[in-house]
């Protein structure tokens, strides 16, 4: 059956055929590699010292042969070094977790905005949405993506958006009653909160007026999709999306399939590859998502390692190639209440504390349906002896304090004695203990 004809209301891109899509492709991926050429000293150093040149393109194949981009070239160039246009050209910065102290800084033209809210309108399409949608907006507004990426496709599509953001659980759950919102963003962890304290406040969480829900930031799994549907009574789509590549909006489900989300490709070229030997892999197989910008201006990103890790699947009711739910990451990077958090950034901050050690480990429960850290950490060998219960106290509820501050993350801080922090057999320390299902 040839889903694509039967599917209203689509860009002619999403059903052009594979030559169609891959010409495109191709002629914006030497303009986006020839932009950050030209305009991005570190990414010129970084091509000339791998050989390679933007003119050696003449299919999308060779895009292989260019160096990768990580977190550590943002944090090197931070924090606007990446960026191809002057700041006057720059009308929005957003930023998201770098492995330590220092945020990763992303910018946007005025076009990049307008494509994202374009992508993300698409994406809202896709997940059923229209513009006589109300869309109650639980993602984060502020430095995060999340918020105001959801926010302004919601806006482009022409629905109503209720910029409601993260948090105040009970005001949303009164919000839902009251303003009659259809369609749902937010984590899938805060969806299910939401439907518990809807329950308390004594509405059956399945008979409100919301009938979709694009869920994202955080990893959740198909079981957990039934779950939200079956509790709030709705379509759960996954959304996904990165920072460093746009925000959310890089890769939207369709309703009608609900089979893992298209990536946009015709502004953002995926390859999965090896995350040891960084050798390319072919579709199917599983391995670390890198996508390649193809129209950016501000930020173009060539070959940038997500560090999660999926697969790549043929288009079904778009011609776009679907990405497999995301099963880990390849680096260290936790995700709670859809904050992203390396342990060294904790590690920073214990560090600061003269009081403290290098010894931590942190455990993530979920309570509720809710993330909860807990940080243990060892008093210093040389402080241990004089400090008092009250005192640690304090020392607990200054790094806490820190953690929130810097991170945007509550933690439950357990200042414990030296030796007391788990070691493996070998002497090497666990630091993340994560005991939520996936
Ligand atoms: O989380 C953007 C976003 C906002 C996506 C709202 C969807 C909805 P970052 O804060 O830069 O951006 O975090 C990006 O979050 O590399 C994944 O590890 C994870 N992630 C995002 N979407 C999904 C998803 C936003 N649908 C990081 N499934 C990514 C699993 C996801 N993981």
């Amino acid at each position: 059956m040839n889903m694509r004809a039967k599917t209203p209301g689509l860009e002619s891109i999403e059903t052009a055929s594979h030559d169609e899509l891959q010409a495109l492709q191709l002629q914006r991926l030497k303009w986006s590699l020839r932009h950050a050429y030209d305009n991005v000293p570190h990414y010129r150093k970084k091509l000339d010292a791998a050989g390679v040149h933007p003119d050696q393109v003449k299919q999308l194949a060779d895009l292989a042969k260019f160096p990768f981009t990580s977190k550590a070239d943002l944090r090197e160039t931070y924090p606007y070094g990446l960026f191809a246009t002057p700041m006057r050209d720059v009308v929005r910065v957003h930023a998201s977790s770098g492995t330590t102290g220092k945020p990763t800084v992303v910018g946007y033209t005025q076009k990049d905005i307008s494509t994202w809210a374009d992508l993300m309108a698409r994406s809202m399409r896709a997940a059923g949405a229209t513009a006589d949608d109300i869309v109650l907006n639980s993602y984060g507004y502020g430095l995060f993506t999340g918020g105001l990426g959801a926010h302004y496709g919601g806006e482009r599509l022409g629905a109503a958006v209720i910029p409601m953001s993260g948090g105040q659980t009970e005001k949303q759950a009164q919000i839902i009653q009251d303003f009659r919102p259809t369609v749902l963003m937010s984590t899938p962890s805060y969806a299910l909160t939401i439907a518990d304290e809807l329950q308390r406040q004594g509405v059956q969480p399945n008979k409100t007026s919301l009938r979709i829900g694009m869920f994202g930031a955080e990893p959740w799994t198909n079981e957990m999709r039934r779950e939200i549907e079956a509790r709030l009574g709705i379509d759960a789509i996954d959304i996904y999306g990165l920072s460093e590549v746009m925000g959310p909006g890089v890769a939207c489900e369709c309703v009608e399939a609900k089979d893992g989300p298209h990536i946009w490709e015709d502004h953002f070229y995926p390859e999965i590859v090896d995350p040891a030997t960084g050798e390319v892999l072919p579709d199917g197989a599983e391995g670390e998502l890198v996508f390649t910008s193809l129209t950016k201006e501000a930020l173009p990103i060539i070959r940038y390692r997500t560090r999660d890790l999926t697969r790549l699947m043929p288009g079904t009711a778009r011609t776009m190639r679907r990405m497999g739910k995301i099963t880990g990451r390849s680096d260290d990077m936790l995700i709670i209440r859809g904050v992203n958090l390396f342990p060294t950034q904790i590690e920073e901050i214990l560090l600061r504390n003269s009081n403290l050690c290098a010894q931590y480990q942190i455990v993530v429960t979920r309570e509720h349906n809710l993330d909860e850290l807990d940080v243990f950490v060892e008093l210093h060998p040389d402080r241990a002896p004089g400090i008092a219960d009250e005192r640690r106290d304090e020392i607990g509820r200054d790094v806490s304090h820190h953690i929130k501050a810097l991170v945007g993350v509550s933690a439950r801080i357990h200042v414990v004695d030296p030796e007391k922090v788990e070691r493996t057999i070998v002497g090497k320390a666990r630091r993340v203990i994560d005991k939520r299902t996936k």
